[in-house]
């Protein structure tokens, strides 16, 4: 699908079909239309919508009205009332399509030009049945109404569609199939597509590294795990901006064996590590001028006679030795040995992202990501681009308080704290490794996908992830 912009009036629009905001001044300013919203009875709610067919003055043959709260426009309500439209234009087979300019409270136009590009791209993105052909879209123009002729910012929100797209899509498939070797096999893709530099750590590499701790979450499962690493090189010898992400290509607990009911969504334990390849895609095709590099620990946790037990203890590369109390605890044994890997690029900053505890979940919901960061200035950044992306995340603290709850009598710490604060003292734990450089983390198991009927891979935090890097560029 292409985006452009067109400077023209709707009614002169010579394409399929015209979207108009029912609230906006040039929807009231037109009296046919305003007759019609009448005539029908038509209630100008949040993401309602209206079909006209051949309305009297309109070159093009279908006008979709579609219902915004009173003004001002909300980000929400803008995002929402796209949303509506693309399930209408889906159903109608229009080829071109026009949107109405509309004031958003807070926001330039060119972030509604992002964003909007952004929202209906990623609405086209469609569960792949196996073995199903892909379905031909009909759909081909999207043109916003502007008298600007500045495209950039409909291609970046194009660009993070398919970040998004590529996050959902390995988050949607089956562990049998998205494996650890198929991770890397998407990483190195992804660096041929673009010309970025990858480089794949096997389980000998990792071993003569000391990653004890990553190892000991791969050991019991048959699958070989992976160190991913990819970089963006869009300004020359800079400090790169890194990301980790945790690829738990499916986390049964292993020993400490998770309860059945739901346990299909432990596939979904590699949505850290596709958000950062979904990011990492979407930069390399902004082409900004920054560095990043994306690094992916990717392994299965199975329970097996040669798995990890509770009470086991391994060293980290970093030194420090862990007594595993719970084997279900496997997320940060793999990012930990991560975090101190990464030392090398000698980041900027380090962001993990990281499905991390079903604690978030109790805790924020399906709403906001968990944000937790040794540096204020980080997490401040961090909470504007989610603001900014409409992909938002939650501080919680990290004091000194929760880091003694990682106690152990046999090791320098235990991979739990514990039934209080889960989410934080996870976070803790990974903070023991992240002591060389600004770090944050974002705990996504809440937000990376939705249970139920609509089961599936939401695509966060790309938006966030490449909102806060786009911000870095001066
Ligand atoms: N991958 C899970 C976290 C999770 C749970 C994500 C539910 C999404 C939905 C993680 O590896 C895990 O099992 N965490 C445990 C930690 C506990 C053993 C300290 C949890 O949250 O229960
Ligand atoms: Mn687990
Ligand atoms: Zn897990």
């Amino acid at each position: 699908m292409e985006f452009s912009l067109i400077d023209t009036t709707i009614q002169q629009f010579d394409g399929d079909c015209v979207v108009v905001f029912s609230n906006s001044e040039v929807a009231n300013d037109d009296s046919n239309i305003q007759q019609l919203i009448e005539l029908n009875h038509f209630e100008s709610k949040s993401g309602t919508t209206l079909l006209l067919n051949l309305v009297a003055g309109f070159k093009a043959k279908q006008v979709i009205v579609v219902g915004m709260d009173k003004a001002p426009n909300t980000a929400k309500n803008y995002t929402k009332a796209l949303s509506a439209v693309s399930g209408v234009l889906d159903s109608l087979k229009s080829k071109s399509v026009m949107i109405q300019a509309l004031d958003v409270d807070g926001f330039d136009e060119s972030w509604v030009h992002r964003t909007g590009a952004r929202v209906l791209q990623n609405a086209t993105y469609e569960i792949q049945k196996l073995g199903a052909d892909k379905v031909d879209r009909v759909l081909e123009n999207i043109a916003f109404q502007s008298d600007n002729d500045n495209a950039h910012e409909l291609a970046q929100g194009h660009a993070i569609a398919d970040g998004m797209a590529l996050t959902r899509h390995l988050g949607d498939l089956p562990s049998n199939i998205c494996t650890p070797s198929y991770l890397a096999q998407t990483a190195q893709e992804l660096a041929d597509e673009f010309n970025l530099e990858c480089e794949v750590l096997e389980e000998a590499d990792m071993s003569t590294l000391g990653m004890g701790s990553l190892l000991s979450v791969s050991k019991g499962s048959i699958e070989a795990p992976k160190l991913i690493s990819l970089s963006y090189q869009g300004n020359g010898n800079a400090k790169p901006i890194v990301l980790v992400g945790k690829g738990v290509t499916f986390d049964s607990g292993g020993i400490s064996l998770k309860p059945g009911v739901g346990m299909d969504e432990m596939k979904y334990d590699m949505c850290g590590a596709a958000s950062v390849l979904g990011t990492m895609r979407a930069i390399a095709q902004i082409q900004p001028a920054i560095n990043l590099t994306i690094v992916v620990p990717a392994v299965e946790n199975m329970p097996a006679h040669n798995a990890s037990k509770p009470g086991d203890v391994v060293t980290s590369m970093s030194g420090q030795t862990i007594e595993i109390l719970n084997t279900d605890a496997e997320g940060r044994l793999i990012l930990c040995d991560a975090l101190t890997y990464v030392e090398k690029f000698n980041p900027e900053v380090v962001i993990d992202t990281a499905t991390l505890t079903g604690a978030v979940i109790v805790a924020l919901g399906k709403h906001h990501c968990g944000l937790m960061a040794n540096d204020q200035d980080l997490a401040d950044d961090i909470l504007a681009a989610g603001k900014t992306s409409l992909d938002t995340a939650w501080q919680l603290p990290l004091d000194d308080e929760y880091d003694e709850l990682l106690k152990s009598n046999f090791a320098d710490m235990g991979n739990i704290g514990g039934r209080e604060a889960c989410t934080v003292t996870a976070a803790c734990f990974l903070a023991r490794y992240a002591k060389d450089y600004r770090w944050a983390h974002l705990d996504i198991a809440g937000t990376a996908w939705v249970s139920g009927a609509k089961k599936g891979a939401t695509g966060r935090p790309v938006p966030l992830l490449t909102q806060y890097i786009l911000n870095q560029i001066n």
